[in-house]
């Protein structure tokens, strides 16, 4: 059936590029003073994926919520595209989720059977995680927006912060870059639909997999790569954990099409934003344009950013091998403080 009105065309900026820039989310939260409990284990002093409450001794809640306009227009990859980036923040906490509920925004113009779709296909991805799409709250709007709370479990002793990276840990990224550079280049007819697919189901795969293997090597500090890019949520890990984070420019790797977009010249939207919120603090060190972009990109549903330990790096890059799972080892901790790409 043709449809008469396209998801992204309804959409100002859609995924990960649609969030409030870095810079912007501080000032906001700056005369917010944090709530303080015992039991909380993260919250906003400092914020992290998604916030931790203790319930007993074996047992804390992660709980996060999540959502954005569209940006593609196939109904069922959006809502597994959303589901998957909600989802993937209880995961970079060490968590499992458990329960879900849809935050959703739709105009009337879009048919019944367009968000039909794109709740299917988010209850599937739920389930996927190991949990229960269990109901929701829709508006209208004119701007079509979608996405979800969800809550998990996580050991209180096992939580994954993003502020204890140390010094001579290695750093990992469980997925290529680039997801916003091949949907700014599919806009434009720069890459093609075998491309935009291959984002997508990079968009669509949790964090889970990387995330169970992980655990049991007790990694320093962990967070999943979103809208502020590879490099701004690099240099929060390196900020909030007092260390260097250094970043090897050429073991950067890029979803297939990416870097002809960047060479193009092409930018998103979200690029000047997370360049900013670096400004003065990330060190580009003889790194092309298009690697630099690369890194700017802001990513939807982006992989974990790990900092382990050296001496656990090979057992870590076999075990991933060995799983048929994507790991790219991209760069190492130092004394120190900001970012320095080179
Ligand atoms: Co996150
Ligand atoms: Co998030």
């Amino acid at each position: 059936m043709e449809r008469t009105v396209q998801l992204t065309d309804l959409a100002v900026a859609g995924g990960c590029a649609a969030k409030y820039s870095a810079k912007l989310l501080q000032d906001l939260l700056a005369g917010f003073v944090p709530a303080q409990s015992d039991d909380l284990l993260v919250g906003l002093a400092p914020a992290d994926d998604a916030a931790v409450y203790r319930l007993n001794d074996q047992q804390a809640l992660v709980f996060t919520v999540d959502f954005f306009p569209p940006l593609v227009d196939d109904p069922s990859a959006f809502g597994a595209i959303a589901a998957t980036n909600a989802l993937n923040d209880v995961f970079a906490m060490g968590g499992r989720p458990l329960l879900a509920l849809s935050v959703a925004a739709f105009p009337e113009a879009l048919d019944a059977e367009a968000v039909a779709a794109i709740l299917a296909a988010a209850a599937a991805k739920v389930r996927e995680a190991g949990g229960v799409l269990a109901g929701g709250h829709t508006i209208r709007d004119d701007e079509p927006k979608y996405g979800l709370a969800v809550a998990g479990t996580v050991a209180p002793d096992g939580v994954w912060l993003k502020s204890s990276a140390q010094p001579g840990d290695v750093v990992f990224l469980t997925k290529p870059l680039g997801t916003g550079l091949v949907l700014t280049g599919h806009k434009k007819g720069l890459v093609g639909e075998l491309e935009l697919q291959t984002a997508v189901a990079q968009m669509t795969e949790l964090n889970a997999g990387a995330a169970d293997l992980l655990r049991p090597l007790s990694p320093h500090a962990v967070t999943d790569v979103t809208g502020f890019g590879l490099f701004g949520h690099a240099f929060e890990m390196a900020e909030r954990s007092g260390v260097n984070i250094v970043l090897e420019a050429d073991r950067l790797p890029a979803l297939p099409g990416a870097i002809e977009v960047a060479k193009a010249g092409y930018r998103t939207g979200g690029d000047p934003r997370n360049r900013d919120f670096v400004e003065g603090r990330l060190i580009l060190d003889g790194v092309s344009p298009e690697l630099a972009a690369l890194g700017f990109d802001p990513q939807t549903a982006g992989g974990l950013l790990v900092a382990l330990p050296a001496m656990h790096s090979v057992v870590t890059a076999a075990e991933f091998r060995a799983r048929d799972l994507f790991l790219e080892h991209v760069g190492r901790v130092e004394e120190g403080a900001g970012v320095i790409v080179c």
